[in-house]
């Protein structure tokens, strides 16, 4: 047994199966696909469009949408096969371990962290900033200074001050923590209702919206090929072919999410139908209502205006500023996405701790990261340990830094699920399909395509993070997982047999 050394399938499917021990089977494909938006409509929408847009396209940031949710596609069809025979919690980290064994299994379920724990950390930063917006604008009391909402690696544009630490995002992320911990059942009616609230939102910008395009914005739609230093100092390419593939892969952060859905496989009712379609459906809807949201927000404002003074919660910037006689729309719009962004927040960190708590149960991360709370029977350790984590990127770091951390992760977490449909149709050939993507070879290798041009498009600074990311992945397996690997200790995988509860999924 070694670092090649893979998950048996006959355990995984075992481990799937209801065994009275596991966790409850509630979802329908319809609270998989509610689940779904509810993870997906976020701060990539809110926040990182304005800046792809400010950073990479203007107004062909709606390009870069198509191109993403093409990537997503083409992934998305790989996920719902792997999630249709493979139907148990841990996602991406699952089915590399079956299929490409345990050292890959190990990358990608590190590589996960950033998805899931750095994707909380980013929408955790975008619910500081619209936080300010609901003190200023809509409870009309003085905003939090600047210094105490801002990473130490950020000043102002103006020049005249500097972040210390972003509290808020540390508060929003620690409350939610908690609430994981105790583990509610009532959240799912609120989850619920927060899902309808941010797709009702979404239309009434894009409805109302309309009538303000100021069609001089949206010329040329495609701007020149040039290079854009941001206030960092940061370079970007702006306008033309790559200024396009680099808005892919900002606003690709707004799908992210949709592949939370296959974590839940074990708490879902007839998961081998109910997953295809709750995968399929959340990001088919998503699409059309980014694309058609980027449209409007472009055509609002001019790309000036995200660069500068739009810079921070800049789609209630643009209302506020160009929709005349709509100030309560933006008062709204804040509200209802401080809300939807607490329920992104969620289920980032609860996918987090599905993951870690897969990866304890297989003996790659200690134990603790599996012992549930004696009450509340919730990982509340990896809880703990997974707060402080996305505390310290929430606090530190700053929101575009953390943004493409996590997309470029999880485009490579993407391309390796991709692969494992490859390699599972060529070791696991009669395994039963409920779904099976369609033309393989093709699509994963499209889907693996797909995604390699928008890491790409992101540039070098982010490949470097990627690295360093994955080599301090390396140092923990080799000083720690390879040794402590129950596959590779026993030859076996252990069953997991008191799960955690689904806190929020009841
Ligand atoms: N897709 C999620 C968001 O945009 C992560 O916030």
């Amino acid at each position: 047994m070694g670092l090649f050394s893979k998950k048996p399938m006959h355990l995984l499917l075992e481990e799937a199966g209801d065994s009275g021990k596991g966790l409850k089977r509630t979802l329908s494909a319809g609270a998989l696909v509610a689940l779904g938006v509810g993870a997906i409509i976020g701060a990539g929408l809110f926040v990182r469009t304005a800046a792809a847009a400010a950073q990479n396209a203007g107004p062909s940031v709606t390009i870069g949408f198509i191109i993403a949710a093409i990537g997503c596609a083409l992934a998305g069809l790989c996920y719902a096969e792997l999630s249709s025979s493979i139907p148990i919690s841990g996602s991406a980290y699952t089915y590399t371990y079956a299929t490409m064994g345990e050292l890959m299994a190990w990358v990608i379920g590190w590589d996960l962290v950033l998805e899931y724990a750095v994707g909380a950390a980013t929408v955790g930063i975008a619910w500081s900033e619209y936080l300010n917006k609901l003190l200023v604008e809509v409870l009309h009391m003085a905003p939090i200074p600047y210094e105490w909402c801002h990473s130490p690696f950020q000043s102002h544009p103006d020049g005249t001050v500097n972040g210390i630490m972003n509290l808020p995002a540390l508060f929003i992320v620690g409350i939610l923590s908690l609430l994981l911990i105790k583990g509610t059942s009532e959240s799912a009616f609120v989850n619920g209702l927060i899902v309808i609230t941010k797709v009702a939102i979404v239309i009434l910008i894009i409805v109302l919206g309309w009538g303000f395009i100021n069609e001089a914005n949206h010329h040329p739609y495609i701007p020149p090929a040039t290079t854009y230093v941001d206030h960092a100092g940061i370079s970007h390419s702006f306008g033309g072919f790559w200024g396009v593939v680099g808005a892919a892969g900002t606003v690709f952060f707004a799908f992210i999410g949709f592949d939370a859905v296959s974590t839940a496989a074990q708490e879902t009712k007839n998961p081998k139908t109910a997953m295809p379609i709750g995968i399929l459906g959340s990001l088919a809807v998503c699409t059309v209502l980014y694309i058609l949201f980027a449209h409007v927000l472009t055509g609002i404002a001019p790309v000036e205006f995200f660069r500068t003074k739009g810079g921070e919660a800049s789609v209630v910037a643009a209302i506020s500023e160009y929709m005349t006689g709509y100030g309560w729309l933006a008062k709204l719009v804040t509200v209802a996405i401080l809300a939807g962004f607490s329920s992104v927040i969620l289920v980032m960190l609860l996918g987090q701790s599905r993951v870690f708590y897969s990866m304890s149960k297989d003996g790659l991360l200690p134990k603790m990261f599996s012992d549930l709370h004696p009450k509340f029977k919730t990982p509340y350790k990896a809880n703990l340990v997974i707060l402080v984590i996305v505390g310290l990127f929430a606090a530190f770091i700053p929101g575009d830094v953390v943004g493409d951390m996590t997309s470029i992760g999880t485009l490579f977490a993407f391309m390796l699920v991709c692969v494992a449909v490859i390699i599972l149709r060529k070791t696991d050939p009669d395994l039963p399909r409920q779904f099976r993507t369609p033309w393989v070879p093709l699509i994963p290798i499209l889907g693996v395509l797909a995604c390699g041009l928008m890491i790409l498009g992101l540039g070098w600074t982010n490949w470097l993070r990627l690295f360093g990311w994955l080599a301090l992945g390396f140092i923990i397996y080799f000083g720690y997982s390879a040794k402590h690997s129950v596959l590779g200790k026993t030859g076996k995988a252990v069953h997991p047999t008191d799960p955690p509860k689904p806190e929020i999924l009841d």
